[in-house]
């Protein structure tokens, strides 16, 4: 409950260091200049506020009221989570994109990373499986360490109609049912929403205990909502804290002015560096908790802002490629080409002050002067210490990068991290004039898909795919 003390949560507050995109750090030639985000500010920062402030609660930025509206919905999920924790030993998430991404980021940051392998006793929670993907050979694989009888299945899709999603809940609730007979609806919760697509139907047929996703909250950006709450809450996280951490990094968004608002100055400065010709955004935390708040980020920028089209139907073609590195691990790889490769990238570190363990570098090789520097250290500064050198890399490299420092990784510096990058994306996407929220290359790929399996009213999809031109043997080899 530290969150409810307000010394606690202005000591928890995420910081955003952007020295190492300015001229004065990296040079003129890739750095901006005060005058130049001056100039930003005025002819795109303060506009794209303006239609992000217009928008909040409204069509598809539901999302932003997310960390206040949801208090009955909060007490049955906490309710439920308990129910959960008492009957079963495995919770397992059937769904894809924005309905996978963030459970799995989010358990990664807040649960012992070693969460399914502890025993029972210690780990206080049911195991966390979260499938996103319909390779057979994982769903054999899931099906060898899972007990059925042990498992509550959480199907989760918003549009109700996910090819992927669907296929894993035929496949399960047969077993169920093969198994369990009548209880198996006790064995699944649909997460969906409340008045779209098949699940809904579905689930009221079966009679399952269902959670929705509110209208206005895309696959994306719903993390916050049922979607993320559920399993956060199934394993044991404070679902309030994280929504509290959400709503502190809310308040500074809400700021006109840039240098207070870490989403919107990050969002000025990833769009003014789109407009120099940096088609890459690598996410790089440094630390292994926060691993897949990098992959989570990747479909947030990547489906968000990668639109062929402008809102006046403009062909623009526009976004950035999103990157995900794992600081240090790819310091041994990727950081190479950071350095020395084209100038097209933007860096995103992410920084832990306080890690939640403190590993001690053991004594030994005394007569090895060139491996006992690291005695007397801890792996937390030889981590920290890594990191900055990389900052220093990639800055006497002229490499844009900043960082973004979490004090410690908890539930509510994780809430404030994945809302400021839910509004950095917003600020972005209007300051680019585009739909942030729309996906219609997703759309696309699953329209295709529902072609070649023969789903009615995809006839002429399946027609122009089959008039395609064939493919060329003399190109393959
Ligand atoms: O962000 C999005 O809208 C998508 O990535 C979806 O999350 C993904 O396609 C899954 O969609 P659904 O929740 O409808 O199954």
């Amino acid at each position: 409950m530290n969150y409810k003390n307000a010394g606690w949560r202005k000591q928890m507050q995420i910081k955003l260091d952007y020295n190492n995109m300015m001229a004065e750090f990296i040079g003129e030639k890739e750095g901006f200049t005060d005058k130049e985000i001056k100039n930003g500010v005025k002819q795109f920062a303060d506009n794209a506020f303006d239609v992000v402030q217009e928008n909040r609660g409204t069509k598809m930025m539901g999302w932003t009221e997310l960390p206040y509206n949801q208090t009955e919905i909060v007490d049955d999920i906490i309710a439920t989570a308990k129910d959960i924790k008492k009957k079963f030993d495995n919770f397992v998430v059937l769904g894809i994109g924005g309905s996978a991404l963030g459970p799995i980021a989010v358990f990664q940051a807040l649960c012992h990373l070693r969460h399914n392998e502890l025993p029972k006793s210690k780990r206080k929670a049911p195991k966390l499986y979260v499938e996103d993907n319909v390779d057979p050979e994982r769903m054999a694989a899931l099906l060898d360490v899972i007990d059925i009888n042990k498992t509550m299945f959480n199907v989760v899709t918003k549009s109700g109609a996910t090819s992927e999603t669907m296929a894993q809940y035929l496949i399960i609730m047969d077993i169920l049912k093969k198994k369990l007979g009548d209880k198996a609806k006790d064995h699944m919760i649909a997460t969906t929403s409340m008045s779209k697509g098949n699940l809904i139907k579905i689930a009221k047929e079966e009679g399952l205990k269902t959670f929705y996703i509110p209208d206005g909250v895309g696959g994306r950006f719903s993390e916050l909502c049922p979607v993320g709450l559920l399993p956060a809450a199934v394993v044991g996280i404070d679902i309030k804290e994280l929504l509290a951490g959400a709503a502190y990094m809310d308040k500074l968004c809400k700021i006109k002015d840039v240098k207070k608002n870490p989403a919107l100055i990050s969002a000025l400065l990833e769009f003014l560096s789109m407009k120099k010709g940096k088609n890459i955004s690598v996410m790089m935390p440094y630390a292994d908790s926060l691993k897949y708040i990098a992959d989570w980020y990747c479909q947030l920028w990547g489906e968000s802002l990668g639109k062929a089209v402008d809102n006046e139907g403009n062909e623009v073609f526009v976004g950035q490629t999103p990157v995900k590195a794992l600081g240090v691990t790819d310091q041994h790889s990727q950081v190479q080409l950071y350095r020395e490769g084209p100038f097209d990238k933007v860096i995103t570190i992410i920084a832990v002050d306080n890690f939640r363990s403190t590993v001690d570098i053991s004594n030994g090789c005394e007569d090895i002067p060139d491996v006992n520097f690291l005695c007397g250290h801890t792996m937390n500064e030889l981590i920290n210490t890594e990191r900055k050198a990389t900052e220093y890399a990639l800055t006497t490299a002229n490499r844009l990068n900043y960082t973004i420092t979490l004090p410690e990784v908890n539930a509510f510096t994780i809430g404030q991290l994945l809302f400021m990058f839910e509004m950095e994306t917003a600020f972005t996407g209007a300051m680019l004039n585009i739909d942030t929220f729309n996906q219609p290359g997703v759309e696309g790929g699953k329209n295709a898909t529902y072609a070649l399996f023969g789903r009615k009213g995809y006839e002429k999809t399946k027609e122009e795919m089959d008039n395609a031109p064939k493919k060329n043997p003399n190109y393959v080899c």
